[in-house]
Order: structure tokens, then C-alpha cells, then sequence
């Protein structure tokens, strides 16, 4: 069986001060055993973070992390091998959000994925498709392309350590949630598509969906065979509904 996991992406959001009340917020949820939860804060509050949440069965991860593992000259980014001496233990690649707005394509991705590992951090890769390629019918055709690119360069192995979030894009931000059926279906593609390769790492991975996932939704879609928990925007920004929704995952 694979244990769920909800994790809460915070993306640009929080000041200090509304960190420390989420932080806060965090440590008063009754959180079931048998969920892995973790939150990735921006990368200016990872240390407010890890500090507030000292002692709580939480996990943080990074948004985001360079193509190199080792610190050296790359000005404005943050090694992998940091996120570690920070206490980190996960780090998302390829989030819709970089590949549309900041240009991150296959290659670079790649390499965030494989320098993340070489340092011992789990990478969450976010894959999924636009609203025109939904349209167009080349849904899983997308996604089998972003997953694919990792699998032939570094292997399908790699999966054994690693996480994979589907986030249709036009699903993210927009309270429209895929179905839970649609999620499925997609899901299934993916694990047929690792199973192809390797059939203990395609039923060892955790399949996370993501996009407008609320309370009310979460148990639907929680309880399809290939979804293994969900990443969490917004409504992670609030204790209570995160911490209903990890519940959902629970059950
Ligand atoms: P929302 O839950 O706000 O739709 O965001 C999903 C997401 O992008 C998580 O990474």
C-alpha cells in the first residue's frame, strides 16, 4: 500500500508575519499517522518554517532549486545541497507555474530533478496539461512527454525515489477541479507508463493531484486507486482547510 501525502505548495505568498500564524495554525491540526504532510513555503521563509514547526511530523520542501547540486556562482539561485544543511527533505520540478511563466523547459528540468536527488532530496515533478491541449485531445500525450523526458535521460529508476504531482493547468487557481474520474484517468496513464519500464516502481510511486483542491472535494478524489494525495495550493494557506483535507486522505 502506499501511504498518501499532502503537501501544501505556498507558492509566492506570506510575510512573516502571516507565516508565523499559518505555522502556528499548523501546529494546533490533529494530523492522522498514516499521512506524509509537508509544506513548501517560499525559500525566504524555509527557516521560519523549519523552526516553527520543529517536532511536528511535517516535512518542508523548496519550490524551486538550481541545475547544480553543490553551492557555487550562480547568483540569484539556491543549491540543492543548501535546502538540505536548511533541513529541507523535498523540492518540486517542473511546477506549471516555472515551466509557463519562467520559460523551464525538459532540459532544464532534468537537471533541477537529478541534482535534487544527488543530494538526497525527494523531487515532487509536476506535470500536466493546458486547457487548449485538453481541447486538443493530447491530454496524455502531454504528460507522457513530460514524464518521459526524465524516465529516458535518467531512468526509469529514479522513480523510486521520487514523487509525481498532475496538475492540469487549467485546473490551478481557477476552481475548476478535474473530475475525480478525469484525475484518475490520467493517473492509470502515468503508472502504466513507469509500469512499462519497471512495474515495482510504478506501483511504489505516489501519484499526488492538484488543482482547486478543497475539503469538499478532496475525499472524491482521494479515494481513486492511482491517486495517492494531493498538492495543495491555496487552500493550504489555511490551517483548517489543510488540515481537513489531510484528514480526507486519511480515510
Ligand atoms: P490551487 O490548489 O490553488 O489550484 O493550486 C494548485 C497548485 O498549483 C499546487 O502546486
Amino acid at each position: 500500500m502506499r501511504r498518501p501525502m499532502v503537501a501544501g505548495n505556498w507558492k509566492m505568498h506570506g510575510t512573516r508575519a502571516s507565516v508565523a500564524e499559518l505555522i502556528n495554525g499548523l501546529g494546533q491540526l490533529a494530523l492522522p499517522s498514516g499521512v506524509d504532510v509537508a509544506v513548501f513555503p517560499p525559500c525566504l521563509h524555509i527557516n521560519q518554517v523549519i523552526d516553527g514547526l520543529k517536532g511536528l511530523p511535517i516535512q518542508v520542501g523548496a519550490q524551486n532549486a538550481a541545475v547544480q547540486a553543490q553551492q557555487g556562482a550562480l547568483t540569484g539561485e539556491i543549491a540543492p545541497s543548501q535546502l538540505v544543511d536548511a533541513g529541507c527533505t523535498l523540492v518540486l520540478v517542473g511546477h506549471s507555474e516555472r515551466r509557463q511563466i519562467m520559460g523551464e523547459q525538459d532540459g532544464t528540468l532534468i537537471r533541477k530533478f537529478a541534482a535534487a536527488q544527488a543530494c538526497g532530496l525527494i523531487p515532487v515533478l509536476c506535470v500536466g496539461e493546458t486547457l487548449e491541449q485538453r481541447e486538443a485531445g493530447k491530454t496524455l500525450e502531454v504528460v507522457g512527454r513530460q514524464l518521459g523526458c526524465i524516465i529516458e535521460d535518467l531512468g526509469v529508476g529514479v522513480f523510486a525515489q521520487a514523487v509525481i504531482a498532475y496538475e492540469p493547468v487549467w485546473a490551478i487557481g481557477t476552481g475548476l477541479t478535474a473530475s475525480p474520474q478525469q484525475a484518475q484517468d490520467v493517473h492509470a496513464a502515468i503508472r502504466a507508463q513507469l509500469a512499462a519500464e519497471n512495474s515495482e516502481v510504478a506501483q511504489g510511486v505516489r501519484l499526488l493531484y492538484g488543482g482547486s483542491v478543497k475539503a469538499a472535494n478532496a475525499v472524491e478524489l482521494f479515494g481513486m486507486p492511482d491517486i495517492d494525495g494531493g498538492l495543495i495550493g491555496g487552500a493550504s494557506l489555511n490551517a483548517d482547510e489543510f488540515g481537513a483535507i489531510i484528514r480526507a486522505a486519511g480515510n
